[in-house]
């Protein structure tokens, strides 16, 4: 039987060659010359036919086995070399220090709202917060804005095209958080709006809590506007709110310097200007003066609106105005985030360009 005496030798050699091969393509070489369609293993398998009938099975079934064995070293092999291939040609010189991520940083507006919360704790203020997206109650009605305000226009404010809301009035869905029945106000009429101000954190937090309040609520306000170097549609604000007994324009003017000064330094003056808004009374813009300021050209920049709160807010939350003062007011983050870098575009904040953004 020499076809059978020949199978254990080749076997030997085919496996030999498999486990010399230095690379992948030895290996494959090797492959080809016993397991290809020429190769020797395939040969022999061909000279079954050369057998009598009754030794074809016994001898076929030798030759298989081999074929198998080979082809489970030819894989072992095989992943052992691509092992070899994968691993570095240079020693590893396992005491060096890992690769590190880049770790990010804070957006400058996060930057300088992070700064005012900070000045603001300093003096006991606590931040507060409401929901980006409004009704028109907490937004206007409550802040005693009339209905045919130009704010109040579709050409001014982002609405919201949704069905009005008609959940129960304990309906945790309730875009306040708050109940219904609290807020002393039907909800079925109000339409929903993106904030345009973070003015209804105010009406918000009076409705929820008895006085006195000290707060801050900084967040992003949505106006439609058409973005250029001094607009965006989107952007930030800081809003104050001060109630308690007896308070005093003098307590909002020393509260204004005491945090302009801590931001943009000691040389900053500030002076207020008489204003309207429906929500105060007096109301008042404040303008401040700073060196940086006056490199930009200017004398005086617009930087906040405020006032002492209007009774009749103080009555649209239940407070008594007759025993409650406060004064609040609202500024744009933007504004002195772009004064104290010396940024001239508004809308560099929001491009999301890293070559801007790893400056801050
Ligand atoms: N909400 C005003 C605005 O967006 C700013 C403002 C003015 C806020 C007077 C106040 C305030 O709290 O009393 O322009």
């Amino acid at each position: 039987m020499a076809l059978l005496d020949e199978i254990e030798p080749l076997k030997q050699s085919a496996s030999a060659e498999f486990q010399a091969a230095a690379d992948l393509t030895a290996l494959d070489q090797a492959r080809v010359n016993y397991l290809g369609s020429h190769g020797k293993f395939t040969a022999l398998l061909k000279q079954l036919g050369s057998l009598s009938k009754e030794d074809r099975p016994a001898a076929g079934k030798v030759i298989n086995q081999a074929k198998t064995e080979l082809e489970s070293l030819l894989g072992l092999r095989k992943a052992e070399l691509e092992m070899q291939a994968s691993l570095p040609k240079e020693p590893t010189d396992f005491t060096l220090p890992g690769r590190r991520r880049g770790i990010g940083r804070l957006h400058p507006l996060t930057q300088v709202t992070e700064d005012i919360v900070r000045s603001f704790r300093k003096i006991g203020f606590v931040v507060a917060d409401g929901p980006e997206i409004e009704d028109e109650y907490h937004c206007f009605d409550a802040l005693n804005t009339p209905a045919d305000h130009p704010a109040r226009d579709t050409q001014d404010t982002f609405y919201l095209q949704t069905a009005p809301l008609n959940l129960a009035a304990d309906s945790p869905y309730l875009p306040s958080g708050e109940r219904a029945g609290a807020r002393g106000q039907v909800v079925e009429g109000d339409r929903l709006l993106l904030r345009t101000h973070t003015s209804s954190v105010q009406i918000r937090l009076m409705k929820k809590q008895p006085p006195p309040v000290r707060i801050i609520a900084p967040g992003r306000v949505y106006r439609r506007d058409n973005a250029d170097a001094t607009h965006n549609p989107t952007f930030q604000q800081i809003e104050g709110l001060y109630v308690d007994k007896n308070v005093t324009i003098g307590d909002l003017k020393g509260t204004v310097e005491f945090i302009f000064k801590e931001l943009l330094g000691e040389e900053v003056k500030v002076r207020f200007r008489p204003h309207y808004f429906s929500y105060t009374e007096p109301s008042f813009e404040i303008d401040f003066s700073s060196p940086l300021v006056r490199k930009m050209g200017k004398q005086w920049l617009e930087i906040a609106g405020c006032g002492m709160v209007h009774p009749q807010v103080f009555e649209n939350v239940g407070y008594d105005p007759e025993i409650w003062t406060g004064w609040a007011f609202g500024f744009g983050i933007e504004r002195i985030a772009m004064i104290r870098y010396g940024i001239n575009d508004i809308r560099l904040f929001y491009e999301n360009d890293l070559r801007f953004l790893k400056q801050f």
